[in-house]
């Protein structure tokens, strides 16, 4: 079954709850993929980023189209779901940010060609019915010799394991559906479909933990005893890059010129 999108819906008032589920995905992986792109961003030599233009594929609550917003970059972001755009244009408001938010898919971008000098999709392609779709939007929206930046989860037994086994259905710490194992994607499938849309391949590195397994597995138990919130157990897990992408990979390329 495809992953339940509308999870994303139903838990929307949690992105930026301090003790909230979707939260975890800030406390957790924004530092890691937030770090890895401005060091990408660095090593392309992209030193002043005002007035860069950004595309946030699949913005969720904003987490990270913030983070870019906060960087002086002009950040667009889309999402197919409706409350999570609300969640996300109302707290850049509170935060005083101006973030062009729409309700739209990665498979069809509501952007003319060329528009952005940066285009991130993190933590969406796994999540997307057609991937190479919208690879092919995002090469369309991207300026020549324009960045992509995407992190995803890679499709083996690892991965099935940690996503769908443990955590959904041993577990019970993830709502029932929100992945579907068949949709996640090999490193070698997503840098061929970048190939052919225009999309030069630069670096691919793993996501992991940066505890052990012991600690990781007491996070997970005091998780579920309620001993410590999501968001909690997302800052204990001290993501980091690392050589092992056998479960979550990040990487970038830029558009051919
Ligand atoms: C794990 S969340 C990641 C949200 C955000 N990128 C972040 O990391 O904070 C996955 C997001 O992908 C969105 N999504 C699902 N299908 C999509 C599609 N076809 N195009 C763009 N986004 C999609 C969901 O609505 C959800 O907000």
């Amino acid at each position: 079954m495809p992953a339940d999108n509308q999870i994303y819906d139903r838990l929307a008032e949690t992105w930026w709850d301090s003790q909230g589920i979707l939260h975890v995905i800030r406390t957790g992986l924004n530092p890691v993929r937030f770090g890895y792109a401005q060091h990408v961003l660095e090593r392309e030599g992209w030193t002043d980023l005002s007035g860069i233009r950004a595309l946030d594929i699949g913005c969720g609550g904003g987490l990270l189209a913030e983070e870019f917003a906060g960087l002086g970059c002009d950040v667009a972001g889309i999402d197919p779901s409706h409350p999570s755009v609300e969640v996300a244009i109302a707290h850049a408001l509170r935060s005083g940010l101006s973030i062009d938010y729409s309700v739209a898919a990665g498979e069809a971008i509501p952007f003319a060609d060329a528009t952005f000098d940066l285009v991130y999709c993190c933590d969406v392609l796994e999540h997307v019915s057609d991937v190479d779709r919208v690879v092919a939007e995002t090469a369309r929206v991207l300026k020549p010799n324009g960045l992509y930046i995407y992190d995803t989860l890679n499709r083996t037994l690892a991965s099935r394991f940690v996503a769908v086994t443990l955590l959904e259905q041993w577990l019970d710490l993830a709502p029932r559906g929100l992945h579907d194992a068949d949709q996640f994607i090999r490193p070698s499938e997503l840098r061929r479909m970048m190939k052919k849309h225009g999309l030069q391949h630069l670096e691919t590195r793993g996501i992991v933990p940066g505890i052990g397994p012991l600690k990781t597995a007491r996070g997970l138990w005091n998780l579920k005893r309620g001993a410590i919130t999501y968001p909690e157990l997302g800052r204990r897990l001290r993501l980091r890059t690392g050589w092992n992408q056998s479960v979550s990979y990040i990487g970038y390329g830029v558009r051919s010129g």
